[in-house]
């Protein structure tokens, strides 16, 4: 039996659960609260170049994950990065080397969900704010403008958990699952220099200050432009620091970047502070996905799993088979 089929949500998680469902025959709508998609698998264009200021490269561990990394790569959407690896910590900036792959969107993280994309139906800039049941156990997606769509007869939650509570009204038990799951914030600072920086680090692990990762972004393969870089703050100093204005937070992370780094930094020809919200989730599940087959309705998204892309498109591929 053919279902019509709402996803909500148009992450990883979504895209992939999207796809599974549309190769088994099924329709498909997406909607997402945003212009684009990719969720948290984000880049932010500028004159100046591209920055990834969501996700910043993916590992592959699944096997399943893995077969389809390797159709990315053939069709180049993906590219292996081998930064030249760094960690700092109390102890200062040492090389880290690893024999870990890593993967990024080329040229940037969101041209690989632009490409996972064609050929589904998006319904983008379209925030849903609750289900309405219909008769014959179909639902209607209800907007903020208290527009309706639909009706579908299956209904998927592709949304980062505290997103996902309020959509779960009807299934309170899935809702109450889902509202285990804290997730943490974070800000990301994005930085063009007009001259290269002098350093060898192309990505660093910090261990110690307000910073948890640095990218030399322009390292990543395909990245034209200037020497861009992406700090990520740890998920406490983005808690202390929630509303503290984008310039202030670019102005700290960048000098704690100066820092890691050992050097003096000069202004940044192009900068950009990113608030994550609910950047990760605070722990791992093994729920895979979340079901109510009796109500039609499924949640997915990385925190069912981890707060990795792998677990985002393994927990929509996973609501797709609860489904069919
Ligand atoms: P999301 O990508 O969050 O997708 C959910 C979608 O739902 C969003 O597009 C949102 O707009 C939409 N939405 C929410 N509510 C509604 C609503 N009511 N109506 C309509 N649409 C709605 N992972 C890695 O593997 N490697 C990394 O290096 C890495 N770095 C990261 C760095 C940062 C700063 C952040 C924030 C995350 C990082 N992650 C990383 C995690 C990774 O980005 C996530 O695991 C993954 O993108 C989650 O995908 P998802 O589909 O589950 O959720
Ligand atoms: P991974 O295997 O590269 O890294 C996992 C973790 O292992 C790293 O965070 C780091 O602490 C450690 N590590 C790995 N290699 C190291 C090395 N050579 N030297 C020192 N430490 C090393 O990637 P994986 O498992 O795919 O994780 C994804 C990445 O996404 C992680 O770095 C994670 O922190 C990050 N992430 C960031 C989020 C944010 O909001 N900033 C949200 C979710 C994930």
């Amino acid at each position: 039996h053919n279902h019509n089929i709402a996803i909500i949500g148009a992450g990883l998680a979504g895209i992939s659960a999207a796809q599974a469902l549309t190769q088994s025959g099924h329709r498909v709508t997406l909607y997402d609260k945003s212009r684009g998609s990719g969720g948290r698998m984000c880049s932010k264009r500028t004159t100046e170049g591209d920055f990834d200021i969501g996700a910043q490269y993916f590992t592959a561990r699944d096997s399943q994950f893995r077969q389809e990394v390797k159709r990315w790569l053939d069709q180049g959407w993906v590219t292996e990065w081998n930064p030249r690896l760094y960690r700092y910590d109390d102890n200062g900036l040492t090389p880290s080397e690893d024999d870990q792959q890593r993967f990024v969107g080329t040229p940037r993280m969101t041209a690989w969900s632009r490409h996972l994309l064609e050929g589904l139906e998006l319904v983008g800039e379209t925030r849903i704010v609750r289900l309405h049941p219909e008769a014959d156990r179909q639902w209607l997606l209800v907007d903020e403008h208290d527009r309706h769509y639909g009706p579908y007869d299956r209904v998927v939650i592709a949304t980062p958990a505290p997103q996902a509570v309020p959509l779960l009204e009807a299934a309170p038990q899935l809702a109450q699952t889902a509202a285990q799951v804290q997730m943490e914030a974070g800000w990301a600072v994005a930085m063009a220099f007009e001259q290269p920086l002098t350093t060898n680090v192309d990505a660093c692990f910090v261990r110690t200050g307000p910073l948890d990762w640095v990218a030399r972004n322009s390292s990543k393969p395909g990245r034209a432009g200037l020497d861009t870089w992406v700090v990520q703050s740890t998920a406490s100093w983005a808690e202390g620091h929630l509303d503290l204005k984008p310039e202030a937070v670019t102005q700290q992370l960048g000098q704690a970047l100066a820092e890691v780094l050992g050097l003096h930094l000069p202004p940044p020809v192009q900068s950009h502070a990113h608030r994550w919200l609910y950047a990760r989730p605070n722990g791992e599940y093994n729920w895979g996905a979340l079901a109510a087959p009796e109500l039609g309705v499924y949640v997915c998204g990385d925190w069912c799993l981890g707060g990795r892309l792998e677990n985002a498109w393994l927990s929509g591929l996973q609501a797709a088979r609860t489904l069919t």
